[in-house]
């Protein structure tokens, strides 16, 4: 059993730790810290978690043997390192970093301190996108051309004005299909190019809540992303190659063969964030690689930055 503290009990974090405590023989969730601690005392003492003052008092419990980071966005890169600094496995939340280099400087502190730093994203463990990347590993729908992915959401309509995720400090244009972009630069491999558009006219509020892209891959491969906050849920995940296409729409899959092949089926259920923590802690204790390599998750923020910047100049942007 690995005993985690956790910074940031909000909607994602509680989520986290109902998907473990008292399920889970792999991992618990012993201790919390957050911004408003009487927002967070009935759950945690519901939950069996000590309420910690503050992130340094959390990364430096000796009870809390790795740090599950799910606190704002933007403050995510400062809290990691703050838990990577203290000697402790880190699974962070995505996105990992907001810029780069900060992603960067947190892979290379990992590295020093030689602790695992993990990037959390659920949808890695859906049994579809485990089925799609098994079918285009085994090259079943051929040489890859081309992928589109898009991530649609009722989130800024919902959102209290006051909320983090609404302030610029926190929010990159297009990173809501961050999921889709993990996905791709998994099975097709860094990005050489990113050309954005952004659009502001879901809500009335000064955001950036739509976000088209345009991807180039450095094999040459073609992307699409489609981020759009201010409309209802949709989800899709489709890479088309030289035998056919293969899709992912929220939890059913899709496959059409040249050859004729074709079928559309429901996988079954799976608690995709239990997944990830006890993969996370079969990690710690050394019985599994952690399976989104660390630099994937650095060249994943950098791409995000660069979308990020492309959509708010109108202009093809290189990660750097
Ligand atoms: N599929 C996924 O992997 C997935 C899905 C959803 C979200 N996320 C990520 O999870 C993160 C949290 O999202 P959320 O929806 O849970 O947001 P949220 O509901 O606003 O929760 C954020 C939590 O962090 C706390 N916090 C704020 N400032 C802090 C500080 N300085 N130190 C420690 N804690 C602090 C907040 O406390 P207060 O009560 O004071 O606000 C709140 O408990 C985001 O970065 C998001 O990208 C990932």
């Amino acid at each position: 059993m690995l005993n985690a503290g956790m910074i940031g009990l909000g909607a994602w974090g509680r989520k986290l730790v109902e998907s473990v405590q008292g399920r889970s023989a792999e991992i618990r969730i012993v201790a919390g810290c957050t911004r408003t601690a009487s927002r967070a005392a009935s759950f945690a003492a519901a939950h069996g978690i000590t309420l910690h003052p503050g992130v340094a008092e959390l990364v430096a419990d000796p009870a809390v043997e790795a740090v599950i980071s799910t606190g704002p966005a933007g403050l995510h890169a400062e809290h990691t390192l703050a838990a990577i600094e203290a000697g402790k496995p880190v699974l962070a939340v995505k996105p990992l970093a907001l810029s780069g280099s900060d992603a960067a400087r947190l892979a290379a502190a990992a590295e020093r301190r030689q602790v695992l730093l993990a990037l959390g994203y659920n949808r890695y463990f859906y049994p579809n996108a485990a089925e799609l990347r098994r079918r285009v590993r085994a090259g079943e729908v051929g040489e890859l051309l081309h992928a589109e992915g898009d991530f649609c959401t009722d989130r800024f309509h919902t959102l209290p004005p006051d909320h983090w995720a609404l302030e610029d400090a926190h929010l990159l244009a297009g990173a809501l299909a961050d999921h889709p972009l993990y996905s791709m630069i998994e099975l097709l491999g860094r990005v050489r190019s990113v050309d954005a558009r952004a659009g502001s006219r879901g809500t009335g509020r000064a955001i950036i809540d739509t976000t088209a892209v345009l991807l180039r891959f450095e094999s040459g491969v073609s992307g699409l992303l489609t981020a759009a906050g201010a409309t209802a849920p949709y989800e899709r995940l489709t890479y088309f190659g030289s035998l056919g296409w293969v899709e992912t729409r929220g939890r059913t899959l899709s496959y059409r063969y040249r050859s004729g092949e074709e079928e559309t089926a429901a996988l079954p259920e799976l608690d995709a964030e239990r997944a990830q923590l006890e993969c996370f802690a079969a990690a710690v204790r050394g019985r599994a690689t952690f399976p989104v390599p660390v630099e994937d998750a650095v060249h994943g923020v950098a791409v995000l930055e660069a979308i990020d910047r492309s959509a708010r100049t109108d202009r093809p942007i290189e990660p750097s």
